[in-house]
C-alpha cells in the first residue's frame, strides 16, 4: 500500500483524536515498518488493519466506522491531488463508473506497483448503481467510505446497501434519493 495512504491516515487520526492517540497507536502497533511512513514509500497493507484495530481500542469506535470515515477523508485528499479525475464528469454515477476503467488505470500508469481493487459497475435504473468490489485485501469498508466521499463531492444524497457475496466479493447498491 502506498505511503500516501498511511500518511493521510495518521494525519486524520491526529486531526480528529490528537497527537497522543496517533503516537500511541503507532507505538503499540509494533509495525514492521516502524511507522515512519513517507508518502512515496510502499508498505504492507496489513499495517493499516493493525493501526485501525489499535485506534478502535483507543477510541471504542467500531472498525467499520473508522474505515468509512477514513475513506471519506482520503477521498478529499485524492481529489486535491488529482482534480482532473472528478472534473471530467458531471455526476456521481459516471464518476463511480470510471474508477475501474479509467481512474485506477491512470493510477497504475503513475505507480506500476499500486495495489488496486476491481469494480464491476452496472446501472440497475437511472437512479440505482451496482458496484461489485473485488480485492484480495478486503478493504470494502474503505471502498464504502470512498463512495460516501464521492457522493458528498457531487452533492448527491443516496443510500448505500452493502452485501457480502459468497465468493468474497462485496456488492454495493447505491440508490440516489434526490431526484
Ligand atoms: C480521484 C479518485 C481516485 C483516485 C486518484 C484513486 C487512487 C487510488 C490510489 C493511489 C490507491 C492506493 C493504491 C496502493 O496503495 O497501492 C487506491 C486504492 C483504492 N481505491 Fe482508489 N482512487 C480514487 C477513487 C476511488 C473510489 C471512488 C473508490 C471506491 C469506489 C476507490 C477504491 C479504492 C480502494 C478500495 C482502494 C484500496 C485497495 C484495495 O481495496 O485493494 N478509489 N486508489
Amino acid at each position: 500500500m502506498k505511503g500516501m495512504v498511511f500518511t493521510n491516515f495518521l494525519e486524520m487520526v491526529e486531526e480528529r483524536f490528537g497527537f497522543v492517540i496517533a503516537d500511541t497507536i503507532v507505538t503499540e502497533s509494533n509495525l514492521p515498518s516502524g511507522g515512519a511512513y513517507t508518502s512515496v514509500g510502499q508498505y504492507d497493507y496489513k499495517e493499516m488493519f493493525t493501526l485501525i484495530g489499535k485506534l478502535h481500542h483507543q477510541t471504542g469506535i467500531p472498525v467499520a466506522d473508522l474505515c468509512k470515515e477514513f475513506g471519506k477523508y482520503l477521498f478529499v485528499k485524492l481529489v486535491e491531488a488529482y482534480p482532473n479525475f472528478v472534473s471530467r464528469v458531471n455526476n456521481v454515477f459516471d464518476f463511480l463508473g470510471s474508477i475501474d476503467n479509467y481512474i485506477h488505470i491512470e493510477v497504475r500508469k503513475l505507480y506500476p506497483d499500486a495495489e488496486l481493487p476491481h469494480f464491476e459497475t452496472r446501472l440497475i435504473t437511472p437512479d440505482q448503481l451496482e458496484m461489485i468490489y473485488s480485492s484480495s485485501r478486503g478493504l470494502h469498508y474503505l471502498a464504502e467510505g470512498l463512495i460516501e466521499g464521492s457522493l458528498a463531492h457531487f452533492k448527491t444524497t443516496a443510500t448505500i446497501v452493502t452485501a457480502p457475496m459468497a465468493d468474497g466479493r462485496v456488492q454495493f447498491v447505491i440508490t440516489r434519493n434526490d431526484s
